[in-house]
């Protein structure tokens, strides 16, 4: 029996890593998504096998409510609130491996057996994964506005989490030594404060990449809890959540042209600074729904830059139809998709697919920025910070080195948002104000509507 489970482990496995494979082209991603599924009910199918289980009915119990939970909450999220359901379920696989972790050290110190480098793995199973469960809970608090989205500073902060950090570090080696119940419950505890800590300073804006971390520590977490058990499947499948968030994160990173360490420490995205747009400094060409139907409605190439303000807007169906309209006159349109785009990984992506844009429309910022001066158009909706030139231009600029989407370099602009005030990063953008730029302001919600029936009536 042993090494039919041991075989369905490695079936497993393998099917996770293909799963993984497949996630990183849209075309691929959703049979690569049901592939992962099946390989996660192979691994519990197994592991309902395993001898050891001395009694079925809170296993039962325990999947029924978590598959009625995880179907209601899969069905009715909104998209937008997606990094949240993500931030709680990276919270509860940590918790879930912490838990694994702490049930091993209770068994241990009444006399069980422990796997050879059983204790290891134990204190980094409840570190990890306590660390993974609170710090997931400040994030998902953060973004769903019920803890405060802003940068938390006091003093003696870092000082502090090195002092808690470094007592956990202590009493995890003495706890691994030898049993000892209260040392090591008083660790857990102080894991689960850390949690809260390292979140807790980070501006809600910075969430994403926080989450992609935790993500990464889960899978740490669920690995430790594998090497616990002597499970193949769960130290693979947790090793896979771990390289997978950290690379993820380090691609967010990038993008911003920030180090992880900035994001973690840096007080980021406050949007402190006063604009000298919003003062009423400057002052931008705006056009109204008519002339910019014109200019989209008789170019030849137009290029569609959405960005975070179309995902509030939701207006993502009628932009689509904007551009079908466009391509029914004869105008070639593509998308230029920049990867920190939006709050999340793959924001635009899931955005445009929900209006069912073909995934061929859709290009990368570098594929784009090269013909950038043979379109007529750049239509930017709601993106302000991925096309500012700033990142290019200035190297004083906090978002310098950023990679764009050179919009200013196209014969016109066309930008649609609500005013003049800057994105996400706080910083103005030179794109506003500049001859061949022309705001067109309002919810864009309501303004693509309007240009799409001025096109209609061209
Ligand atoms: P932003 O620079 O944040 O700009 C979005 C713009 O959308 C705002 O300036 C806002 O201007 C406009 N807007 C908001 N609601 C709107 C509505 N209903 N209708 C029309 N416009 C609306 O967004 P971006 O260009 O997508 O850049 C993303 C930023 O987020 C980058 O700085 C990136 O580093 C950061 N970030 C991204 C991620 C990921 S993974 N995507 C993670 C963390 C941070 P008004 O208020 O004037 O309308």
């Amino acid at each position: 029996m042993n090494s039919v489970v041991a075989l369905v482990y490695l079936g497993s496995a393998s099917l996770f890593i293909l799963g993984l494979k497949r996630l990183s082209s849209p075309d691929t991603a959703r049979t690569g998504n049901l592939m992962a599924a099946i390989a996660m009910l192979l691994a519990v199918a197994a592991t309902l096998v395993n001898q050891q289980i001395v009694g079925y009915t809170w296993i039962v119990v325990g999947m029924v409510a978590g598959s009625l939970i995880g179907v209601v909450m899969a069905r009715t999220v909104e998209m937008t609130a997606m990094p949240q359901m993500v931030a709680v379920f990276n919270g509860f696989g940590g918790g879930a491996s912490g838990l694994v972790a702490i049930a091993e050290y209770l068994s241990w110190t009444q006399g069980g057996a422990l796997n050879p480098g059983g204790e290891v793995s134990m204190m980094a199973g409840t570190v990890i994964g306590a660390v993974t469960f609170s710090g997931s809970m400040v994030a998902f608090g953060k973004l769903e506005g019920i803890v405060t989205e802003r940068v938390v500073t006091y003093p003696l902060q870092k000082t502090g989490n090195t002092v808690l950090f470094l007592g956990i570090l202590a009493a995890a080696v003495l706890a691994a030594l030898s049993p000892a119940l209260n040392v090591f419950l008083a660790m857990a505890a102080g894991t689960l404060l850390l949690g809260v800590l390292i979140v807790l300073p980070i501006g809600g804006a910075d969430m994403p990449v926080v989450v992609s971390l935790l993500n990464s520590y889960s899978g740490l977490a669920a690995a430790a809890a594998g090497f616990v058990l002597n499970n193949y499947a769960l130290i693979t499948a947790g090793s896979l959540v771990g390289a997978a968030g950290f690379i993820l994160t380090v691609i967010m990173c990038k993008a911003m042209n920030r180090s992880l360490t900035n994001v973690m420490f840096g007080a980021f995205g406050t949007g402190a600074a006063e604009s000298a747009a919003e003062t009423g400094e400057r002052t931008a060409n705006q056009v109204d729904a008519e002339e910019a139907a014109m200019l989209l409605g008789y170019a030849s190439k137009v290029v569609i830059v959405p960005g975070y303000g179309l995902a509030v807007a939701q207006a993502q169906q009628k932009l689509k139809e904007l551009a079908d309209q466009l391509t029914e006159r004869g105008v070639e349109v593509k998308y230029a998709i920049h990867p920190v785009a939006g709050r999340m990984p793959g924001h635009m992506n899931v955005l445009l697919a929900e209006a069912d844009v073909p995934y061929t429309q859709l290009y990368e910022a570098e594929e784009v920025n090269p013909e950038m001066p043979t379109v007529d158009v750049a239509l930017v909706v709601g993106a302000n910070d991925v096309t500012n030139p700033a990142a290019r231009d200035d190297p004083e600029s906090p978002i310098a080195g950023m990679p764009i989407v050179e919009v200013d370099r196209a014969q016109n602009v066309i930008i649609l948002k609500r005013s003049l005030s800057p994105g996400f990063a706080g910083v103005d953008n030179e794109l506003f104000f500049m001859d061949d730029s022309y705001m067109h302001f309002g919810d864009a919600a309501e303004t693509i509507p309007e240009i799409l029936s001025a096109v209609k009536d061209l």
